[in-house]
């Protein structure tokens, strides 16, 4: 149906004969895009893409992916080298400015973030509306969602200030409202930021501080927590970033709209693979029942996924995991984890499927969820907040690419089509006549 006329174009020719003419967009990097806007007009046709995997959504300069090369670069900077060379905030300043800051602009970032991090002390009170047992992501959904009727002046979200508060709102707000969740959770009092901290020791204190003694952050930890919030900071359009880039095309609260994103995020094939990986090396239990676990994922009939492993875009090692695999085996040495049971069945887990036909054929490889937890394990954070510390470092994503699209002139309210498959018109029947 769709023949190339000339680099920049191509020609699409309908069953009954018409044609049209439809450019084709190059990026900077990766696949060129067809550009399918004016197929309806001319032909009365919608593309059909169920999951969107071929379709671009937008464009952008953030994020770029080569998903059969495995590499991952934010503003075209490797993610190797800013996990090793940058702080969180400077990885976060990058994302929303374009370039690395230099050192007056990181220090007025790092300033103006640690200056927002208090929320205002009713959000203390939402919280007594939850049950203790509540999921920390279901807490982190309402919670962000009202800071929408917190901060109402915001809401203009076409005035470039009012974004950059937003903005500055957003990162530094989320940890805290984190780390109050796990506190309810546990029954413990909620811990104020500490202003003297940087970003990753302030979220630790927030976690583990109790009133009555004095917490002494672990740099090793803060170190390994901040590289963590790095590797999660943007992934270009995956589902949550999508949903809020679609919640924020409606106009809508920029805290609504990463509400959204947190919901997208929660689920397993997403950001909640991070806790499922856990429950399943928890489940294996020991090195000897790696083999006979595969063989379960491998049939169909059980409907079971190796969790942390296979990628929409990567069919080579994500290049996430594999900083987190080495940095897995420095952090547990560290803090005294030797032999850890579970970084064991990782590893083994990983080189037998690695190995194995299935995963090969099909290019699955670990992803950022498979290492991830073993080493917040460690740390003492519980399981249930893996999740929700994905969310905290994948807010400045979701919140760039928010600012990216509302600063779009090309972007307009997200409205899919579908392909109807339902019953035609008819007459309606009244009840007396049903049945
Ligand atoms: N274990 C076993 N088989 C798998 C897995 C897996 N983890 N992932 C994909 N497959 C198989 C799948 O059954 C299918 O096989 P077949 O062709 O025989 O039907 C083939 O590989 C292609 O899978 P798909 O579901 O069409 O691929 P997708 O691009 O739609 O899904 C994915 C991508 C990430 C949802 C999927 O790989 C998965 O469910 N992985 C496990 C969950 C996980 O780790 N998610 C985290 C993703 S990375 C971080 C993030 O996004 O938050």
């Amino acid at each position: 149906m769709s023949q190339a006329t000339s680099p920049a174009t191509a020609r699409v020719t309908m069953p009954d004969g018409r044609t049209v003419e439809l450019p084709v967009l190059p990026g900077t990097m990766g696949p060129p895009v067809l550009d399918v806007r004016k197929l309806y007009g001319a032909t009365g046709v919608f593309t059909y893409d169920p999951g969107y995997t071929s379709t671009a959504s937008c464009e952008s300069k953030i994020t770029y992916i080569d998903g059969d090369q495995g590499i991952l670069l934010h503003r075209g900077y490797r993610i190797e080298e800013l996990a090793e060379r940058c702080s969180y905030l400077e990885v976060c300043y990058l994302l929303l400015n374009g370039e690395l800051p230099t050192r007056e602009q990181l220090a007025k970032f790092v300033h103006d973030i640690t200056y927002h991090t208090m929320v205002h002390e009713q959000i203390s009170y939402l919280f007594r509306g939850f049950r203790r047992d509540s999921h920390p992501m279901a807490v982190m959904i309402g919670v962000i969602g009202a800071l929408s009727a917190f901060y109402y002046e915001d809401l203009d979200v076409d005035d470039p200030h009012a974004r950059m508060v937003v903005t500055h709102r957003l990162i530094a707000k989320v940890p805290t409202i984190a780390a109050m969740a796990y506190k309810y959770s546990i029954g413990q009092p909620f811990v104020y930021p500490r202003n003297d901290l940087d970003y990753a020791s302030n979220f630790l204190h927030m976690m583990f501080a109790v009133p009555c003694e004095p917490y002494r952050i672990n740099t090793v930890m803060a170190r390994a927590l901040d590289k963590i919030f790095i590797l999660h900071a943007d992934h270009e359009q995956n589902a949550s970033t999508s949903t809020v880039r679609l919640v924020g095309s409606t106009g809508a609260s920029p805290y609504a709209a990463i509400a959204a994103g947190i919901a997208a995020l929660w689920g397993p094939a997403h950001g909640g693979a991070n806790e499922a990986v856990l429950g399943m090396l928890k489940q294996i239990g020991s090195v000897s029942n790696i083999k006979s676990f595969l063989e379960k994922v491998k049939d169909k009939d059980a409907h079971m996924r190796l969790m942390g492993f296979g990628h929409r875009v990567y069919k080579n090692y994500d290049p996430r995991a594999a900083v987190l695999k080495k940095s897995a085996e420095e952090v547990l040495a560290e803090l005294g984890h030797k032999n850890n049971p579970l970084l064991e069945i990782a590893k083994e887990l990983e080189k037998i499927a690695l190995e194995d036909e299935y995963f090969v054929k099909r290019k699955l490889f670990p992803n950022v969820d498979f290492y991830s937890g073993i080493i917040l394990e460690a740390m003492g954070i519980p399981t249930r907040m893996f999740t929700a510390i994905f969310a905290l470092a994948r807010t400045v994503g979701w919140i760039a690419q928010w600012n990216e699209m509302i600063q779009d002139p090309q972007q307009k309210i997200g409205r899919p089509r579908q392909l109807y498959t339902g019953q035609t018109e008819r007459p309606f029947v009244p009840i007396e006549a049903r049945g």
